[in-house]
């Protein structure tokens, strides 16, 4: 007969069936961990966007009946990704801190008809900016950092003046949260967040959403304010930064390629830490289960179980409903 084998130890015994399985895991991915990015424009319309299939650019109507949805799924916070009119952008992207402009419009009105959502505006210059960078950029083209920061302020402010939770700078200039933070408390605003975009990578994951927005540098790319992907160290640097500046929660970006970056920083500090599985990662997973290469439901929450389990706290992320029901 077989040979009798001493092997006493047995990690499969963990792992026999679902129900111990169940008992011994580790990471538990909820619709509580979600934040859930939308995109709106000044329009009647919801437009599928082309380059995100299963994404659209809401109308201020339609982003409310969305929300309808995100509310039944228990996800508990949107972020607002404004397109704005071509013709409204402009060098120092002035329509950033419109008090009257979409986003603010938009925060009234999500405010008010779903006042448990909370909203998390991005800012940064972007959408605004006729040279289609988050700063202000310079007749020799550079971006100006500090006179950036004046303008970040401003677009804070009204946000926060039209009701916003939380505001969220992605645009990684020198020294915006402590300043964003003090323009907050001198107007009184001492109790919206800021969650900053601290490990922002300069990153070709990002293409899609740029094409959703039609926010793409007109000239250049990111890298002077973007972080180079080939490090970690200054992404620990920026989480030091931002915490002594009071940042509220700290976020790497993207997600999947940079789980040791979220790892390390879950070891450098305390403060939560978010993690944005962007446009590309959404992109890839889409077209592979589109051309019937991988299982999208099975790929989808593995995804986001290993982005937790490098230590993120709470995930942006486009599959935010769908991972949602698939966990209800
Ligand atoms: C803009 C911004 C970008 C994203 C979020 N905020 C694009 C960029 O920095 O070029 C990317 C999100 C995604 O790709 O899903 N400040």
């Amino acid at each position: 007969g077989p040979k009798v084998m001493n092997i006493p130890i047995r990690p499969r015994r963990n792992r026999k069936t679902e129900v111990i399985r169940s008992l011994c895991r580790e990471t538990l991915l909820s619709p509580a961990d979600f934040i859930y990015p939308v995109f709106l424009h000044d329009a009647p319309t919801n437009d599928a966007i082309d380059s995100m299939p299963g994404c659209h650019r809401w109308s201020l109507e339609g982003l409310l009946t969305e929300l309808d949805e995100i509310e039944r799924l228990q996800i508990g916070a949107v972020v607002l990704f404004p397109a704005i009119d071509d013709a409204l952008k402009t060098p120092r992207a002035e329509e950033s801190y419109n008090p009257d402009g979409l986003v603010p419009r938009a925060i009234r009105a999500i405010k008010e008809s779903h006042p448990d959502i909370m909203v998390i505006t991005d800012v940064a210059l972007d959408p605004y900016n006729s040279d289609g960078h988050d700063g202000i950029v310079s007749e020799n083209g550079r971006i100006r950092n500090d006179k950036t920061i004046d303008v970040l302020c401003n677009q804070a402010l009204s946000h926060a003046i039209a009701g916003a939770d939380i505001v969220a700078p992605s645009d990684m200039m020198d020294g915006r949260v402590g300043m964003i933070r003090n323009a907050l408390d001198t107007e009184g605003f001492k109790d919206v967040s800021i969650l900053a975009y601290t490990a922002k990578y300069a990153s070709a994951f990002y293409g899609p959403f740029r094409g959703a927005l039609d926010s793409a540098p007109k000239s250049g790319d990111k890298k002077t304010y973007q972080m180079d992907y080939a490090n970690i160290r200054e992404a620990i640097r920026e989480a030091h930064l931002d915490e002594d500046e009071g940042a509220d929660i700290l976020m790497v970006k993207p997600a999947g390629a940079y789980l040791d970056v979220i790892h390390r920083m879950r070891e450098s500090t305390h403060l939560p830490i978010a993690a944005y599985q962007v446009s590309g990662e959404y992109l890839m997973i889409k077209s592979a289960a589109a051309a019937g290469w991988l299982d999208e439901e099975k790929i989808v929450l593995e995804t986001l179980t290993s982005i937790k389990r490098a230590g993120a706290d709470m995930i942006l992320t486009y599959f935010a409903k769908a991972a949602a029901r698939l966990l209800h």
